[in-house]
């Protein structure tokens, strides 16, 4: 990636006291930062978090250890217009402003749908991507991101008065804290290749579904299979072996509780979840903490 060009850098000068996501996302960990909090230890190496999504625990460790003279973390994630858009909102943060704010003034619902029909991997830019993808993540139904099988964003748009389009206060103080992070897309066993001793790594993968109507595993076009999460599991195992901190958490279900029985702690926690595409399924649902 090219170098930034110091008129889009962001001025350290003028941190932020709290950033947080600046994109809404299933499964999103903002309700669980009090229980994840107590977990990362005081002083630690560098931070991973291999599935990012929202990226809730980094943005709120983020406003405690901004500004930082080195990069302190690495983020990374399967969906390459999410990592895409990270990058625009670090690199570039008043250009995709601008793109947003043009967005907004032309908002209606001949508009989203002919945006969601463009083929953002088809974009060279990665402003282009973020605008994108910040666009639909506020006006499409629910917040969701989902795919067909084509890659094609296929969610209908949502019932907002006046969605949040461009929210300059949540892209500047994003593009700051993204500042000491490095941003990849790529599976999670690349943190093999990463972490080091010392390292803290969380893991929020996509859930193992509570029930088939709960299920929302669709964020790639691939899924994430059981074999997934036993890869994962064994993948945990060996970080813990090399002295590196990790932290997982996953849906509260006898499946995953069998895969991590031994040589991990489990404890639980209850999380208010605000996503799912049936009302039914939304509501309290157990979630396990797993180091
Ligand atoms: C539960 S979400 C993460 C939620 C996030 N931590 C937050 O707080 O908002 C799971 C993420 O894993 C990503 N993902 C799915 N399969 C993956 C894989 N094999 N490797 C890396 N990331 C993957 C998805 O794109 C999605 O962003």
């Amino acid at each position: 990636m090219p170098p930034t060009p110091a008129s889009q850098q962001v001025p350290l000068s003028c941190v932020p006291p709290t950033s947080r996501p600046f994109v809404k996302w299933a499964g999103g960990k903002r309700r669980l930062l009090k229980d994840l909090s107590p977990l990362i230890p005081e002083h630690f190496g560098q931070y991973h978090e291999p599935f990012v999504g929202g990226g809730a625990l980094f943005f709120n460790l983020a406003s405690r250890r901004n500004p930082a003279p080195e990069p302190w973390a690495t983020l990374s994630d399967a969906n390459r217009r999410l990592v895409r858009t990270y990058r625009a909102v670090r690199d570039a943060p008043e250009r995709l402003l601008e793109r947003l704010a043009q967005l907004a003034t032309d908002h209606d619902k001949e508009h989203f749908y002919a945006v969601r029909a463009l083929d953002p991997d088809a974009f060279a830019d990665d402003v282009e991507v973020a605008a994108w993808f910040i666009y639909l993540n506020k006006t499409a139904f629910n917040g969701l991101y989902r795919v067909n099988r084509k890659g094609r964003f296929n969610v209908p748009i949502g019932r907002y008065d006046r969605p949040n389009i461009c929210d300059p206060g949540a892209i500047r103080s994003a593009s700051i804290a993204l500042q000491g992070a490095k941003i990849h897309n790529e599976g999670f066993e690349k943190v093999l290749d990463r972490a080091r001793p010392g390292d803290v790594v969380y893991f929020d993968p996509p859930y193992v579904p509570a029930s088939k109507t709960a299920s929302f595993t669709d964020y790639t076009r691939d899924g994430f299979t059981l074999d997934d999460q036993a890869r994962l599991r064994d993948i945990a195992a060996e970080l813990k072996l090399r002295g590196i901190r990790v932290i997982l958490s996953n849906s509260d279900v006898p499946v995953v509780r069998d895969l991590y029985r031994s040589g991990f702690d489990v404890s639980t926690v209850s999380c208010g979840r605000s996503i799912n595409s049936k009302a039914s399924a939304r509501g309290r649902v157990g979630e396990l903490l797993i180091t």
